[in-house]
């Protein structure tokens, strides 16, 4: 999933990816780390292939692992990459969400484009089922042109009355004012540090009705969907899977 996610950001142009980890999640650094041993292991074993797939993706950016050492939250998270970040706008994608367009640019290169018009801080939206708002940051609309929405403001996991179906999906554009505001962000929702709180205090931003599928990775149900239609797609194992699950 966290290959998926490299990918969508660099089809829209990202040359460098911050990621921001546990110091428990040293897999995530692995898998993106180049390992001399492994790859010697794998050619004297006849995998070449493999070997190339871990050099390959070693290549496909610079990375940059930067450590949230508590859990305070998605704010406190994203305020870890500050110095990284520097005074650039960027890309910010959650690893939860899986959101792809299977025909047509992805979503990040769709905030991208939107961006270049704005300017501005752009949260990437879809609407959900009005019973799943509770899980999200929901929109305030106040009018849309396109896919492009100018709001009134949002709401972090409203309990109840959400102003619209318009739930953010994981991604966004953010200018990087985002950080000041961050710096001397109070907790919200779940007393957890939101980035959704510090984005509502920047002068103006929008949201991007995206166009793809959106698969929340983290649920059970979202997960299997993600993998159905993943493995469905692939060119090895695409038609085999097909006649798995027909038979089932
Ligand atoms: C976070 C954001 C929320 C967004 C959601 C998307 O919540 O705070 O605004 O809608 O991701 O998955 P979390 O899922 O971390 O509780």
């Amino acid at each position: 999933a966290i290959l998926y996610l490299v990918e969508e950001a660099i089809s829209a142009g990202v040359e460098e990816i911050i990621f921001i980890i546990s110091p428990k999640k040293e897999s995530v650094k692995k898998m993106f780390t180049r390992d001399p041993d492994f790859e010697k292991h794998l050619i004297d074993s006849g995998h070449l292939d493999y070997a190339k797939i871990i050099e390959d993706i070693s290549k496909l950016a610079k990375f940059t692992f930067v450590y949230q050492n508590e859990q305070k939250g998605l704010g406190h998270a994203v305020y870890q990459a500050k110095d990284a970040v520097g005074n650039n706008p960027f890309l910010l994608l959650l690893g939860d969400d899986l959101v792809y367009n299977w025909n047509g640019d992805s979503p990040s290169l769709q905030l991208a484009k939107a961006f270049e018009k704005t300017n501005k801080s752009i949260l990437g939206v879809q609407e959900v089922p009005l019973e799943l708002t509770y899980k999200y940051g929901i929109m305030d609309p106040k009018n849309k042109d396109g896919r492009l929405m100018e709001l009134n403001g949002m709401i972090e996991k409203p309990k109840s009355n959400p102003p619209s179906r318009y739930a953010v999906i994981g991604r966004y554009v953010l200018t990087p004012d985002i950080f000041k505001n961050l710096e001397n962000q109070e907790p919200g929702a779940n007393g957890e540090i939101q980035i959704t709180d510090s984005i509502k205090k920047l002068d103006k931003y929008y949201a991007y009705d995206l166009d793809a599928t959106y698969y929340d990775i983290g649920s059970k149900l979202g997960f299997v969907k993600a993998i159905i239609d993943f493995s469905l797609s692939r060119n090895d194992i695409g038609e085999d899977v097909k006649k798995y699950l027909r038979n089932k």
